[in-house]
């Protein structure tokens, strides 16, 4: 993949699998334009290669993520944030259809979390932190953090947390399920990095079918979605892979996936 980003590492530390790791130490890896720039260019440039089946998203051991740069927004006017859509530029990366994996250890607050939130699944270290103090900022939630952190927590937890602004620990983020799993940290990037090379073995058509089915969810009732979701699964019968699958279980051996 293109090489010269600088707040940014990108590798591909598994078969069918690419990571992105935000790089910036002294910042807790707070998201400024530069990152924003990287991570969306690097994202999309991932998901056009048909060889990357998933792609993880990590940050330090420290911080995933210590939220958007409150040094390069400091200054800022209301005309500055409205004229440049101050961050409408994050939205790229929901539409990247590779699926996203999230793997959080330390502080993932306001645009970290937000960032995480964007994600398609959500792995939590068991230091991992999550909040929402904009409001300890004099602002509110910009990056979908008062959308997604409620349809994921519900109202209650989701009020009080953008209200006061106080950090969630990882076991009352899992209660909560905001994450899926809570990993011992020093475990948390293998563990991301097999889930991502277990989705990278499926049939990909079937697993952006069901990314997509998932977060129609979001999206539409549920009558609409449930017709969408039985439209799609339809569409999997026009698919080697749906033979493959198949007949692999029939035949007692594991799929061999080719991806059509
Ligand atoms: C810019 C940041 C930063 C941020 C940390 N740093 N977070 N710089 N933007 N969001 C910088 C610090 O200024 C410091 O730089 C260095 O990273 C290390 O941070 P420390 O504070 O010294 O570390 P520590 O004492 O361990 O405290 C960690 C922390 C604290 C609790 C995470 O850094 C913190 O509260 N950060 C801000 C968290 C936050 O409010 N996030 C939401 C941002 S708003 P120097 O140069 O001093 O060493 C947002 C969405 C905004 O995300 C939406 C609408 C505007």
């Amino acid at each position: 993949e293109s090489t010269g980003y600088e707040t940014i590492l990108v590798d591909r530390p598994r078969p069918g699998v690419a990571r992105i790791t935000l790089n910036r130490p002294k910042a807790l890896n707070a998201l400024n334009l530069q990152v924003m720039g990287e991570v969306t260019a690097a994202a999309a440039e991932l998901d056009r290669d048909p060889s990357v089946g998933a792609i993880v998203l990590t940050g330090s051991a420290k911080a995933f993520a210590a939220g958007a740069d409150i040094k390069e927004m400091q200054p800022k006017s209301f005309s500055d944030v409205y004229a440049a859509d101050w961050f409408a530029g994050w939205d790229a990366l929901t539409r990247v259809r590779t699926p996203l994996i999230a793997a959080v250890a330390g502080y993932a607050l306001g645009g970290g979390c937000e960032l995480a939130m964007m994600c398609d699944v959500l792995l939590a270290a068991d230091t991992a932190k999550f909040g929402q103090p904009e409001i300890t900022l004099g602002v509110i939630p910009g990056m979908g953090g008062s959308q997604r952190l409620t349809r994921a927590v519900g109202k209650a937890k989701a009020m009080d947390l953008c209200l006061t602004g106080r950090t969630m620990g990882a076991d009352e983020a899992e209660r909560a399920g905001l994450v899926s799993r809570i990993v011992p940290a020093a475990d948390l990037v293998d563990e991301a990095l097999g889930v991502a090379e277990k989705i990278a073995g499926m049939s990909t058509p079937a697993a952006v079918m069901v990314t997509e089915a998932v977060d129609r969810a979001f999206e539409t009732t549920l009558t609409e979605g449930v017709l969408f979701e039985r439209r799609l699964f339809h569409s999997t019968f026009a698919t080697a892979d749906q033979k493959e699958g198949m007949a692999a279980f029939v035949e007692k051996r594991p799929p061999i996936f080719r991806d059509v």
